[in-house]
């Protein structure tokens, strides 16, 4: 199957690297849309202007199914997506479910991450109205961090006074909390940081696993196990002829080794930040 994957930017990296870990024989079209990023601030027409142009270039690409790895994307677009266009196509939410499911103090609060527009939409506040009986969730909004993702700036003292400075927001710590929803995809990268913040006993819970899940029920594909020794990406050809995949950045094939070295680093991110959980 060929499975096209796209968001704004590099957010969409970890559900492609979840993607390899679970389904490694598929091949796959990543799109990055570098010319718009971030979506999170932009008006509801132009991220669906985005979107749509996205979809056609993927079905032009003839993908068999098509995953919005973006929430902000998925809040304005999918439902308009799914009923203009006759493929499979699945998007993201925050993963709100999983955090007010888990087993924990019930006292504790949920935090969730996500950019100004998911948090502004209807969608979320939908989704809350299903699964957060109890009103557990608080909702921040963090739009710097998707700009610092894009610059691969992760770790820097800029980095943590800002993420710190939004917690502050709910006074946002361990004994309070028992997770943080990181619902937007670029927010992957900072695992680290926030368990720096933060401390060890609170739970970082992303969409990924769920999207790629749902996408292998959706497609009817064997799900494999993780591999144990995780996934080294050792040279820019290994992400692409190694996983099948063709990396386009709004609408441009990247092909060289210098421009692939990015998506190199990114995916060797992920999979570092992979057991932060
Ligand atoms: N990665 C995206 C998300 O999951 C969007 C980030 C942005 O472009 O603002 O929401």
């Amino acid at each position: 199957m060929r499975i096209g994957i796209f968001d704004s930017g590099i957010g969409g990296l970890s559900v492609l690297n979840e993607a390899y870990h679970r389904f490694p024989d598929q091949e796959y079209i990543f799109y990055a849309d570098i010319k718009h990023v971030p979506y999170g601030t932009k008006s509801e027409t132009e991220i669906l202007g985005f979107v749509d142009e996205i979809v056609n270039f993927l079905i032009e690409k003839k993908v068999d199914a098509i995953v919005i790895a973006c929430n902000t994307a998925t809040s304005v677009a999918v439902a308009k997506m799914r009923e203009k266009y006759d493929l499979p196509i699945l998007g993201m939410e925050p993963a709100v479910k999983p955090a007010i499911e888990e087993p924990c103090d019930e006292n504790k609060r949920v935090l969730v991450m996500a950019t100004p527009v998911t948090i502004r939409e209807k969608k979320l506040a939908r989704l809350l109205t299903r699964v957060d009986i109890q009103h557990r969730a608080d909702l921040l909004e963090m739009p710097e961090l998707v700009r610092y993702a894009e610059r691969e700036e992760y770790d820097s003292d800029d980095v943590k006074k800002y993420i710190s400075e939004r917690f502050k927001t709910f006074d946002v710590t361990e004994d309070k909390y028992s997770s943080l929803v990181l619902g937007c995809t670029h927010f992957n990268y900072f695992k680290p940081m926030y368990r720096e913040i933060l401390g060890e006993k609170i739970h970082l819970i992303d969409g990924n696993y769920g999207t790629v899940h749902h996408l292998g029920e959706v497609l009817g594909l064997q799900m494999k196990n993780e591999p144990d020794s995780g996934i080294r990406f050792d040279e820019p050809q290994d992400i692409v002829v190694g996983f099948k995949t063709a990396y386009y950045e709004s609408g441009d094939e990247i092909t060289d080794n210098i421009r692939l070295s990015k998506y190199l680093r990114m995916l060797n991110r992920l999979e570092f930040v992979r057991n932060y959980r």
